[in-house]
């Protein structure tokens, strides 16, 4: 079959779109036939070494995947609605970012790393809805213990993250206040904002007039930025963040507690995202379809600047 792997860490061109025997699923997994993966940042931070993954080298990168079940392990099957997955089912994933993914024909992959797919999205797209949703999900209610009647700030919300936060905090019946600039003003609406700071053009500060209980950044901010934007969080309040690369900042004199989230699995919610996908409380875009060949080129293009959107590879 086809991949893209990597046999060392470095830029883009170590990137190599190539033959590679077809896995075999083992004991308690199974195999997709993949129907696309979907780009992260962190496929490129790996690829690059910077992030403390333990990847096997080669590897094929590609850790948010759909697909179509092709092959059971040992042990797998069981009864459909049971969790239970069999050949012919469409699926999705967030899998274990240490094994091989999804940029290739086939993957295999731990049953309970899959949920049945959305069906009412395309299955390639669905690929763009895991790792993503997940972040979002528990960010505000795992990390920032989120309530109805509760108010969060979310900067950064034009990305992908941030819509998915948006029209999770709103379903929760949290009242979301969201910056983002007006390329991504009307997405963040739609998800269901109830104010929006245009960052570049406002003071972000005191353009808010009531405190939040939860302060997301999802943005690439100045550290010292970052700082100043708790004083937006109530004594007590919560400040969460994606942003990995940076430390969170919290104020101890206040009681708000600063954490950073590093997204982990959990089919469960995974399940509980597919259904509001399904029942049209989610909307899950792939802004780019591309071919797995031009994989190593997105890598250049996201080693070079910001990539708009979730994009899904198609081998
Ligand atoms: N730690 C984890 O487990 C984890 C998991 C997933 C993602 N992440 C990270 O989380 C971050 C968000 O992910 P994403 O996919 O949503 O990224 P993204 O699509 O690039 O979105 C970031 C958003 O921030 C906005 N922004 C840029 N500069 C800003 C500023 N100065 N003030 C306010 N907003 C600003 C952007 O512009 P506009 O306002 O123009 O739209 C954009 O919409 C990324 O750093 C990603 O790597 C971490």
């Amino acid at each position: 079959m086809k991949a893209v792997r990597f046999h060392e860490v470095g830029g883009p061109e170590v990137l190599r779109y190539e033959d590679v025997d077809q896995p075999a699923p083992g004991a308690g997994e199974v195999r997709v036939r993949v129907a696309a993966s979907a780009f992260n940042a962190a496929d490129a931070g790996m690829r690059g070494g910077f992030l403390p993954i333990p990847v096997v080298l080669p590897h094929v990168p590609g850790y948010d995947v759909s697909g179509t079940v092709d092959a059971l392990g040992e042990g797998v099957g069981g009864a459909v609605g049971e969790g239970g997955l069999q050949v012919g089912d469409a699926v999705i994933g967030f899998l274990p970012m240490e094994r091989d993914g999804g940029a290739a024909e086939y993957v295999t992959a731990p049953a309970d790393a899959l949920v049945l797919a959305p069906t009412k999205i395309p299955l390639p797209d669905a690929a763009g809805l895991p790792s993503v949703a997940l972040t979002a999900w528990q960010a505000l209610f795992d990390l920032g213990e989120l309530t109805a009647g509760q108010r969060v700030m979310v900067n950064g919300a034009g990305g992908v993250v941030g819509t998915y936060a948006v029209a999770l905090a709103k379903r929760a019946g949290v009242h979301v206040v969201a910056t983002a600039s007006p390329r991504s003003s009307a997405a963040v609406r739609a998800a269901g904002a109830d104010e929006v700071v245009d960052h570049t053009t406002t003071d972000v500060l005191s353009a808010v007039d009531e405190q939040v209980d939860v302060l997301l950044n999802l943005a690439p901010i100045d550290p010292d930025r970052f700082t100043a934007l708790v004083a937006l969080v109530r004594d007590g309040g919560k400040v969460v963040s994606t942003t990995a690369f940076m430390a969170t900042p919290g104020d101890e004199a206040r009681g708000v507690s600063a954490a950073t989230v590093f997204v982990v699995p959990n089919r469960d919610r995974l399940t509980e995202l597919v259904s509001l996908v399904d029942s049209g409380d989610l909307q899950v875009e792939a802004t780019r379809r591309i071919p797995l060949t031009e994989l190593p080129a997105l890598h250049t293009e996201a080693d070079a600047g910001r990539i708009a959107g979730k994009v899904v590879v198609l081998p």
